[in-house]
């Protein structure tokens, strides 16, 4: 199976993808980090032990404690209409958490020991949170770079796909971000961060970016909502509607109605909300035999759409912009947060 380091700030999506990374057998999680963002870190930490005893994995996976701010600035103010007051809001079925987060070795010590015993060239690292817990690694572990598979990353907005369609435009111009017209959340969160691991001259060729472009593409549509509620086989006779097969089905669905919800009233998205995050713990399995002799395929190019997003094979040179403070962006003053992608011709990717 494949060994997974998972960092993120739990928040609605981020379960997801704790539960995609737990749940797929092709996947061993190694461990998880938190970091701030959709929460404070306490809060985030909080959930994600939460969310580890609601699966009964919080024996096996551990947690562990990663930044409280981005690595040259301060914490971005949590938002909490996305994601509420806790990070996680919208069911009460959220259970206590039975084994706390370790807090005596530092996340990336963790995180590097974990990853570097697994064998040469089979790791990933997933982040889908704000990128400091991920930056800072790699810049303590250099040596871990030539030793991982591959770094995957939820963020970024670069324009494509349904986003001008879902997020329409600001005097005119489209709109491509998600927390300013130009910036996604999690770069946004620690540009510098993000500045470094997508600008790393090694480890950028290893990365997958999932931006806002490809996360548009995959909505949580009711459909999706009633096979989590009701299991692949549907409503059956003695099931009552609207009500989960089991608790930890009701919670889930309970959790992504919430996200529904915020995600309707703040973006104006009505058919349900992108599910950013488990998109970049897929994107590891991108390229697997599935079994019967097919490559899975993660995703593909549709120049229909537009979206210009790198699939297998293609390369990008990436720049993210990191002049301008939070609040500066948030006016409208700086793109702070911004990325643009440039396609690498064939050939000439190193
Ligand atoms: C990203 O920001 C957070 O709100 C989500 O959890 C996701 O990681 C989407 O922009
Ligand atoms: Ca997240």
């Amino acid at each position: 199976r494949i060994p997974v380091w998972l960092d993120c700030d739990p928040g609605h999506d981020d379960t997801f993808a704790i539960l995609l990374a737990a749940y797929h057998p092709a996947i061993r999680i190694l461990g998880v980090s938190t970091v701030f963002g959709n929460a404070s870190l306490e809060k985030t930490t909080h959930n994600a032990t939460s969310i580890l005893t609601a699966i009964s994995q919080s024996t096996t996976i551990p947690v562990y404690l990663g930044a409280s701010k981005a690595l040259f600035r301060p914490p971005m103010h949590p938002p909490t209409d996305i994601h509420g007051e806790t990070g996680l809001d919208g069911t009460t079925l959220l259970p206590s958490p039975l084994i706390p987060a370790i807090t005596t070795t530092p996340a990336i010590d963790a995180a590097y020991s974990a990853l570097i015993s697994t064998p040469p060239g089979t790791a990933w690292v997933v982040a889908t949170g704000a990128f400091t817990n991920a930056a800072a690694l790699f810049m303590k572990y250099p040596e871990l770079i030539p030793h991982i598979a591959g770094l995957s990353l939820m963020g970024g907005a670069l324009g494509g796909g349904f986003t001008p369609a879902i997020l329409g435009s600001v005097d005119g111009v489209p709109r491509i971000g998600n927390w300013t017209q130009f910036a996604e959340f999690n770069v946004l969160a620690d540009p510098e961060a993000a500045a470094f691991l997508l600008g790393h001259k090694d480890l950028s060729k290893k990365t997958t970016l999932i931006p806002l472009d490809v996360t548009h593409l995959c909505l949580t549509t009711k459909e999706v909502q009633d096979l989590i509620l009701y299991g692949p086989e549907g409503l059956q006779p003695g099931m009552e509607e609207g009500k989960g097969k089991t608790k930890l089905r009701q919670m889930l669905v309970e959790l992504l109605l919430f996200f529904a919800k915020t995600y309707s009233d703040v973006f104006g998205i009505t058919e349900g909300p992108p599910l950013h995050d488990p998109l970049a713990v897929a994107a590891v399995l991108s390229g697997l035999e599935d079994g019967t002799g097919h490559r899975i395929p993660f995703y593909e190019h549709d120049p229909a759409v537009g979206t210009g997003i790198a699939t297998q094979g293609e390369r990008y040179e990436v720049s993210v912009v990191t002049e301008g403070t939070y609040e500066d962006a948030q006016r409208g003053g700086a793109r702070t947060g911004q990325i643009t992608a440039r396609l690498l011709p064939r050939g000439q990717e190193g």
